[in-house]
């Protein structure tokens, strides 16, 4: 099963023979609530990957908080829990109450552990922190051991090293590690892989997701110099925190093509981004875009579960408000994940809309810009993916098995007064029932065998009918929906 395939391959092999066992009717074991279709979780394991938030003790009491945390996501990352100061506050006192409490939560919800993190400049207890030379070189891979050694085999990545780079330079971050010399990180990467040789090992920072930018092309030096000479490296970790003065930036799906074009998976380790409504919907489908278009982009955390959990709360930044509802921007990421799913026609089940006699509408066909599609040479999936009260996002995918086009523009006719509030992949419009997508991009040649995706956000007042009759440059698609 090509799900179980890819998320054997992406290390969640676990979860996927749990998946094989139902299949096989070997020992039925509760799936975990966020297999469950809709999800944002399980959206993700329809293309091979998981999503993830931070999780912190403090809010684990709290029920609405676990119960979008054990259904949404398969992923967690402790937020605090797993920092030198937690974990070693005193020299050579190790305390893992804290860290051992999450992954014993993880374990009963059939979730993943991403550790965070092994070495940071931040964060560090005293004792650490006055240390230097050879010592604190010896207490700092001690550490890495220790910490590693005791989460062996319960850690599915670890970010070894945390934001060693200075912003803006892409010289090294001045710390008592990097004055211990510049193979520290090298050294703590070979610890870690001695401890657990299974774990995932990451180096994970923020703003370096700008192909633009110095610190960026510092940071892939350093990784292509560990790949090149065999450095324990797997995964790099991109924080992903934007906000008005950090935007999603353009380059972000070539950075993170360039740095898995090394051989090492990619991963949205912290992502939150500040803002609200359709714009935030649209910066955050985005951001999951550039994953989702990058094969070895194995998984995406977003940085805790309410914006009222965030480090940063006035930003509103998460994909659930402070009620614990899900915002425009969960419709948008939940869509795109759903959009980078499988094409078969097995997709996740989504919610039947009521059975309404759809008239047959009468397209006007969209007048053809550039290039006609002859008569029957695309397929069209239409699917609604969430829906609340009044409100419902839908994907549409169209695939073109016809000749290459130049140009695409696809129409359909809403049969329910539907009204589309945004989108995101395409440019739409409406005209009273008539709704056309073009392109959003300067150049929109669709080859034949290729398809777009792209995702609503809408209202309906009526049963929410599934549109038939969508066409591709005028010509109406065989309807996959
Ligand atoms: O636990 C103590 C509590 O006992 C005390 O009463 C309280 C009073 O200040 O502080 C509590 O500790 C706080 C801790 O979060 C737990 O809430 C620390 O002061 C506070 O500095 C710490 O902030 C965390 C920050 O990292 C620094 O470690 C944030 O929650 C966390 O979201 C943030 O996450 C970082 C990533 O680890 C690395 N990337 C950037 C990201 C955002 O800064």
């Amino acid at each position: 099963m090509r799900t179980t395939q890819l998320r054997a391959r992406h290390g969640l092999l676990a979860a996927g023979l749990t998946v094989a066992a139902i299949l096989a009717g070997g020992a039925v074991v509760a799936a975990p609530a966020h297999s469950a279709p809709g999800t944002l979780a399980a959206a993700a394991q329809s293309s091979g990957r998981y999503f993830g938030t931070a999780i912190a003790t403090s809010r684990m009491t709290d029920p609405t908080y676990l119960g979008i945390a054990g259904r949404e996501f398969d992923m967690v990352t402790p937020e605090n829990e797993m920092k030198l100061d937690v974990t070693q506050p005193a020299r050579d006192r190790f305390d893992f109450t804290a860290g051992d409490r999450i992954v014993a939560w993880a374990r009963e919800n059939g979730t993943q552990v991403r550790g965070h993190t092994l070495l940071w400049h931040s964060g560090q207890p005293g004792w650490l922190a006055n240390l230097s030379g050879a010592e604190l070189r010896a207490a700092m891979l001690h550490h890495v051991t220790q910490v590693v050694d005791h989460y062996r085999g319960q850690v599915y990545a670890w970010d070894v090293v945390n934001e060693a780079f200075a912003d803006g330079t892409g010289a090294r971050r001045s710390s008592n590690f990097q004055r211990t010399g510049d193979d520290w990180i090298e050294a703590a990467f070979r610890a870690a892989r001695s401890a657990d040789p299974g774990a995932k090992l990451c180096y994970n920072d923020y703003h370096i997701e700008d192909w633009t930018q110095a610190k960026t092309r510092a940071v892939y030096a350093m990784v292509k110099d560990f790949t090149e000479r065999g450095v324990p490296i797997d995964c790099v970790g991109f924080q992903s925190h934007f906000d008005r003065t950090t935007p999603v930036p353009a380059s972000y799906r070539t950075t993170l093509e360039s740095f898995a074009a090394l051989g090492v998976d990619v991963q949205v380790t912290e992502l939150d981004i500040e803002g609200s409504g359709a714009t935030q919907a649209a910066d955050y489908a985005r951001a999951v875009g550039a994953c989702l278009a990058v094969e070895r982009c194995t998984g995406i955390t977003v940085w805790g579960v309410r914006d009222s959990d965030s480090w940063r709360p006035g930003a509103t930044p998460l994909l659930f408000d402070a009620a614990g509802a899900p915002k425009a921007a969960y419709d948008a990421v939940l869509a795109a994940l759903v959009a980078a799913g499988p094409v078969d026609p097995s997709p996740t089940p989504t919610p039947t809309p009521t059975p309404t006699p759809t008239p047959t509408p009468t397209l006007t066909p969209t007048p053809t810009p550039t290039a006609t599609a002859p008569a029957g040479v695309c397929t069209a999936d239409y699917r609604v993916v969430s829906r609340r009260h009044h409100a419902f996002t839908a994907v549409v995918r169209v695939v073109n098995v016809g000749a290459d086009l130049d140009d695409w523009v696809v129409g359909w006719s809403f049969p329910g007064r539907q009204r589309v509030v945004a989108a995101w992949g395409a440019t739409v419009t409406q005209d009273g029932d008539q709704v056309t997508a073009r392109s959003a991009d300067e150049v929109a040649r669709l080859t034949s065998g290729s398809s777009l995706t792209f995702g609503i956000r809408g209202t309906s007042r009526g049963g929410n009918a599934v549109p038939a009759g969508l066409t591709l440059n005028g010509t109406p698609c065989t309807d996959r929906s």
